[in-house]
């Protein structure tokens, strides 16, 4: 990769990149839609990643490529703000606005980006690209940043140059991965603790929808503003509730269930959900996977029916493998409304079910199935 990336930089900007940064995407395997609500996520960084090469240039213009899509598009660092929809630059952009935002004197640079993350995946293939190029960035300035700090420069990115409001845990499940390793993140304290993920003949199987809705933006930050008003509405009676993290099922029942179905049945959803990840992390511990796999099943459920953010094909996906003992657990995985789910599967049983399911669901939903195995590698580091 690293030979393969400084030759395409060389044949691009004619001189050799300074420095080449991996950032992976990642899966969660319990937790979701739980960080912007403070609660605790269960995510882990995998061997599908984003690369980026770059060098500082002597003037002030920025230079970008992304080889993959074959596209190309140039600015200067004082002219940057997000770009209509050439959204792999926006992530690009936005990172480096961030050095400018702390008062760093930012240099014109070259940067030329890769990436195997299937975009629109519900693997983060953005917080990939915002972590390498926060990552490489700090090493060329020499800003020394913490990575917790980047983290949170490259979240930055994402809600001012994507405008999708998004809580911490993709970009830090991408810059603080370890391998074999899950991440319990507490959203609220950013206290953290790497949870040995390595199941005896068991694999994580993603299986890829094809199917990239355009809603997913949009009904994201919905159902963050649906978030906050049970919060307001709990709050005048505990005015110490500062988010869901906070609330119990009671509060719910008793101060947003009279006023607003809707909003009941979005913050029940995350109250269950935190409960069901503590659930899952005591089963983790105990090594009984069964109990675990059910709570993904569960979650499944819940994102569906309440929190409705699933789509038919995700539902088909997880509907399929149900009943089928080798899948330990499965759920959608991520934002929503498309992209992958996340199958807890016995190994030896992967083949034999890619071959049903992947003719029944292209049959069924006239779009091709993608699947991966994918691994727990480490996060954000320089190649
Ligand atoms: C997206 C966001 C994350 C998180 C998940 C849902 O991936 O970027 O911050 O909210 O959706 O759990």
């Amino acid at each position: 990769m690293k030979n393969e990336l400084t030759r395409l930089f060389i044949e691009q900007f004619q001189t050799s990149p300074q420095v080449i940064v991996r950032s992976p995407g990642r899966v969660n395997i319990i937790g979701e839609h739980a960080d912007y609500n403070n609660g605790f996520v269960l995510p882990a960084a995998i061997d599908k990643a984003a690369y980026i090469a770059i060098s500082l240039r002597a003037d002030d213009e920025i230079h970008l490529c992304a080889v993959d899509l074959k596209e190309n598009f140039s600015t200067n660092i004082h002219n940057l703000k997000p770009i209509g929809d050439v959204s792999w630059s926006n992530y690009i952009l936005g990172s480096a606005a961030q050095f400018v935002k702390k008062g760093i004197s930012l240099k014109g640079f070259n940067a030329l980006l890769t990436s195997d993350v299937p975009i629109g995946a519900g693997l983060s293939s953005s917080a990939a690209v915002e972590c390498a190029t926060v990552f490489a960035l700090d090493y060329l300035l020499r800003t020394g940043y913490e990575r917790i700090e980047m983290v949170s420069m490259a979240q930055k990115a994402e809600h001012e140059y994507a405008g999708v409001m998004c809580g911490i845990m993709d970009q830090f499940a991408s810059m603080m991965g370890k391998a074999n390793q899950v991440i319990k993140l507490d959203c609220r304290s950013l206290s953290y603790q790497y949870v040995p993920f390595k199941l005896d003949g068991i694999k994580i199987l993603l299986l890829n929808t094809n199917v990239k809705h355009s809603l997913a933006s949009s009904e994201y930050n919905t159902r963050r503003a649906e978030c906050e008003k049970a919060i307001e509405l709990i709050k005048p009676h505990h005015p110490s509730v500062a988010s869901l993290r906070d609330a119990t099922v009671e509060m719910l029942d008793q101060y947003v269930l009279p006023v607003n179905e809707l909003v009941y049945r979005r913050s029940r959803f995350v109250v269950d959900e935190m409960e069901r990840l503590n659930d899952a992390c005591k089963y983790l511990e105990q090594n009984d996977i069964a109990s675990m796999g059910e709570c993904m099943f569960e979650t499944h459920e819940g994102l569906s029916s309440q929190y409705e953010v699933s789509c038919k094909e995700l539902d088909f996906l997880v509907n399929f493998v149900k009943d089928r003992p080798e899948v330990i657990g499965a759920r959608m995985m991520g934002g929503g409304f498309g992209g992958c789910t996340i199958n807890l599967v016995q190994e030896n049983a992967i083949a034999q079910l890619i071959s049903e399911i992947k003719p029944a669901y292209e049959a069924a939903m006239n779009l091709p199935l993608d699947f991966y195995i994918a691994s727990i590698e480490n996060g954000t580091e320089i190649l």
